[in-house]
């Protein structure tokens, strides 16, 4: 299990709103995708769930408690850009995560915990089809292969909530959609919940089970900080109702821009 709620969360950077309101159970085993225009607060929502931002106002709870104070291993995020260790091999990225995982960093697993991560690293790599990369440092391979190698890092802290910040932004379509062939696969068979922030929303309604959108419903041209984003759509994609208003939330977005 791992629901995650958030009651009435607010954050503010000192006279600036960037989430105000924010209700949200989001089921164990959801694929939640989060869409919403540039500065709308997606990053600042992912790390709320990461631990690393503290809400102003309201509660996040993770089945039904409050977080603890540091970002543990039971939530793993991927960011745009490439969040491996350059001076790590691939295989010495994914056994990082591991060691994070049993050990918190405080020391390096040997003996047979050792071998037994090296084993399931490796299974991991060859998941994410880096098997022939294993000995390559990062600066050997492409953007894709590197999102990939990210991905396998985090799972193999076996995160219950897995977050993803635009993970595929960088990459060009052709890589984007084998992430996608990869990622759906990876999501079902370990069961865990993923919270995807993304600008494409047609990626959303590929992958997700859930969307929402983050946007501002008030404004004050005088004081443009002065209200903050709410969850102005919250869709659930499992059903065939959802399809036409993905075209209506793309004409909103195209007639802002
Ligand atoms: N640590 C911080 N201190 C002050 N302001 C911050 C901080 N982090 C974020 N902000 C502000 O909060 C707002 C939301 O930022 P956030 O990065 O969450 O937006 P976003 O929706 O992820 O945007 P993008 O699509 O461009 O990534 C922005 O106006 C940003 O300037
Ligand atoms: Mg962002």
């Amino acid at each position: 299990m791992s629901t995650l709620s958030f009651r009435n969360i607010w954050v503010e950077y000192g006279d600036q709103i960037v989430l105000e309101r924010i209700n949200l159970e989001i089921a164990s085993g959801t694929f939640l995708s989060i869409v919403g225009p540039s500065g709308a607060g997606k990053s600042t929502f992912l790390r709320l769930i990461l631990g690393q931002e503290k809400p102003s106002q309201g509660t996040v709870l993770l089945d039904g408690k409050p977080f603890p104070a540091e970002p543990g291993p039971d939530r793993g995020i991927v960011f745009q850009r490439y969040s491996v260790f350059p001076h790590l091999t691939v295989l010495g990225n994914v056994l990082l995560g591991y060691e994070f995982a049993e050990r918190r960093l405080t020391a390096r697993l040997l003996g047979e915990p050792r071998r037994k991560a090296v084993e399931q690293s490796l299974a991991l790599i060859e998941a994410v089809g880096l098997g022939p990369h294993r000995d390559k440092y990062p600066s050997a391979l492409s953007g894709g292969m590197q999102q990939r190698l990210a991905i396998a890092q985090a799972l193999a802290k076996r995160p219950r909530v897995l977050l993803l910040d635009e993970p595929f932004g960088a990459l060009d379509p052709g890589t984007r959609a084998q992430m996608h062939a990869l990622i759906k696969p990876l999501w079902r068979d370990l069961k865990m919940t993923i919270v995807m922030v993304t600008h494409d929303i047609k990626e959303a309604f590929g992958l997700a089970t859930r969307l929402i959108a983050l946007d501002r419903v008030r404004r004050d041209p005088q004081a443009p900080e002065r209200f903050g984003a709410r969850i102005t759509y919250d869709l659930d994609l499992t059903r065939d109702g959802a399809v036409p208003v993905l075209g209506f939330i793309r004409a909103e977005a195209e007639a802002r821009s």
